[in-house]
C-alpha cells in the first residue's frame, strides 16, 4: 500500500545522564595542560554544556531509548514499525548497522532496517527516505533515528574539537497518511570539501588505519555552513510554495549558536522561532535535530498544523532541509 504523505506522530529523545559542564571540562583539560574556558566556549560557540555516555554505552542503546519514548508519543508499538533508519557517524559496529541493533532492542524484527551516514545531516537524509519510501509503498510506518555517541572520535587533547560536541538520540515515528506532513525536503552535498571536516580512520587486517579522531578547519566549515543552510532553505520552501514568513519554527542543526543566529538572520526568521538546544547539548551530529525538535514538541512550542523547517550540515560536505507540517 503506498500513501500521498508521511506524518510526523510521535518524537522521542534520551541523553545519557552525565552531564558536563564547561567549568568541569575546562579543568579536566587543564590537569593535562590544555588551556581553555567557559568564556571562551561561551562567547565562541554558546555550549555551557554536554551530555556524555558511559564507556560501554552505544548508539544502538541511546538510539532505542530515543526511539521507544516516540513510539510511546505515537501510542504505537515496536512491531507496528515496517521500517527503521538510524543516522549515525558512530556506529556500534562496522556492521551489522546500528539500524539492526535497534530493531532487535526494540523486538521489532522483520521490516527494513539499514544506517544512513551523512554526519551532522544524517538525520535530514533518513527522513526525505523514509517519506519517499513510505509515498512509493515500501514501508508504512518508520522509525527515522539520529543516534551518536561522538564523544568516542574526539581527540580530547585537541582544544579546537573536544569542547564543541557531546553524545545523545533522538527519534520520530514517521507514518502514511492522506493528510500532508512532509512537504518538501532538498539533500545536497560537495565531496570537494571533503578534508575540512572527517574522521579520516577504518579498520583493516586486524588494526586502525589512518586517524580515527574527528579533525576539522572550523572557520571553512563555519562559512559553508551558512551558506548552504540559506540555499537549503530556500529550495525546500520554494518547492512547497511557502516562504519564511510561513515559518512556525526553525530547527537546525546545533552546532554553533553564531552559525544558528547568521543563518535565521539571512533568512529572516525572528530568533524567537529558532529551537536551540546547543547551549545544553553540545553538537550531537545526526541527533541534534530530532533532539531539538523532541524537546520544543514536549515544551509546548510545536504543536498540531505548525510548519517546520529542519536543516542538517556537516562532513562529506553534506547539508539538507525537510519542512513538515506537524
Ligand atoms: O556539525 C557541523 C560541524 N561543526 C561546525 O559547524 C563548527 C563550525 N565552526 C565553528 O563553530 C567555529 O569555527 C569554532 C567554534 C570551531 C571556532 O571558533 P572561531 O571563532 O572560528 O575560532 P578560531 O578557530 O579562529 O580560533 C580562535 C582562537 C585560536 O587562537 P589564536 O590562534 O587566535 O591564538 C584558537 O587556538 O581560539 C583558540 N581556541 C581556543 N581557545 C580556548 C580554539 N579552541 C579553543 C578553546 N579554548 N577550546
Amino acid at each position: 500500500m503506498s500513501f500521498r504523505h508521511s506524518r510526523i506522530i510521535g518524537t522521542g529523545s534520551y541523553l545519557p545522564p552525565r552531564a558536563v559542564t564547561n567549568d568541569e571540562l575546562v579543568r579536566e583539560l587543564a590537569a593535562r595542560g590544555i588551556e581553555s574556558s567557559d568564556q571562551w566556549i561561551v562567547e565562541r560557540t554558546g555550549i555551557r554544556q554536554r551530555h556524555l555516555a558511559a564507556p560501554d554505552v552505544t548508539s544502538s542503546q541511546l538510539g532505542a531509548e530515543a526511539a521507544a519514548r516516540a513510539l510511546e508519543a505515537a501510542g504505537l508499538r515496536a512491531t507496528d514499525i515496517d521500517l527503521i533508519i538510524v543516522a549515525t557517524s558512530t556506529p556500534d559496529y562496522v556492521f551489522p548497522s546500528t539500524a539492526c541493533l535497534v530493531q532487535k532492542a526494540l523486538g521489532a524484527p522483520g521490516g527494513a532496517a539499514f544506517d544512513v551516514q551523512a554526519v551532522c545531516s544524517g538525520f535530514a537524509y533518513a527522513i526525505a527516505v523514509a517519506d519517499s519510501m513510505i509515498r512509493t509503498g515500501l514501508a508504512s510506518r518508520a522509525l527515522v533515528i539520529g543516534a551518536e555517541v561522538f564523544s568516542r572520535i574526539l581527540d580530547w587533547n585537541d582544544r579546537g574539537t573536544c569542547v564543541l560536541f557531546g553524545d545523545g538520540a533522538g527519534a520520530i515515528v514517521l507514518a502514511g497518511d492522506e493528510r500532508p506532513g512532509v512537504l518538501a525536503s532538498s539533500l545536497h552535498a560537495d565531496g570537494r570539501h571533503e578534508s575540512i571536516l572527517r574522521t579520516a580512520g577504518n579498520v583493516a587486517n586486524g588494526a586502525v588505519i589512518g586517524h580515527p579522531f574527528l579533525t576539522m578547519d572550523g572557520q571553512a566549515v563555519f562559512k559553508l555552513a551558512v551558506s548552504v543552510l540559506e540555499s537549503a532553505a530556500h529550495e525546500a520552501l520554494a518547492r512547497a510554495g511557502m516562504t519564511t514568513a510561513d515559518l512556525d519554527w526553525f530547527v537546525p542543526h546545533q552546532a554553533n549558536v553564531r552559525i544558528l543566529q547568521a543563518t535565521s538572520r539571512r533568512l529572516g526568521i525572528p530568533g524567537e522561532k529558532v529551537v536551540v538546544t546547543v547551549d545544553r547539548h553540545a553538537n550531537t551530529s545526526a541527533a541534534s535535530i530530532p533532539l531539538a525538535l523532541d524537546v520544543a514538541v514536549r515544551d509546548g512550542r510545536i504543536r498540531a498544523g505548525h510548519h517546520v523547517l529542519m536543516e542538517g550540515v556537516g562532513g562529506g560536505f553534506t547539508w539538507g532541509a525537510v519542512l513538515a507540517r506537524m
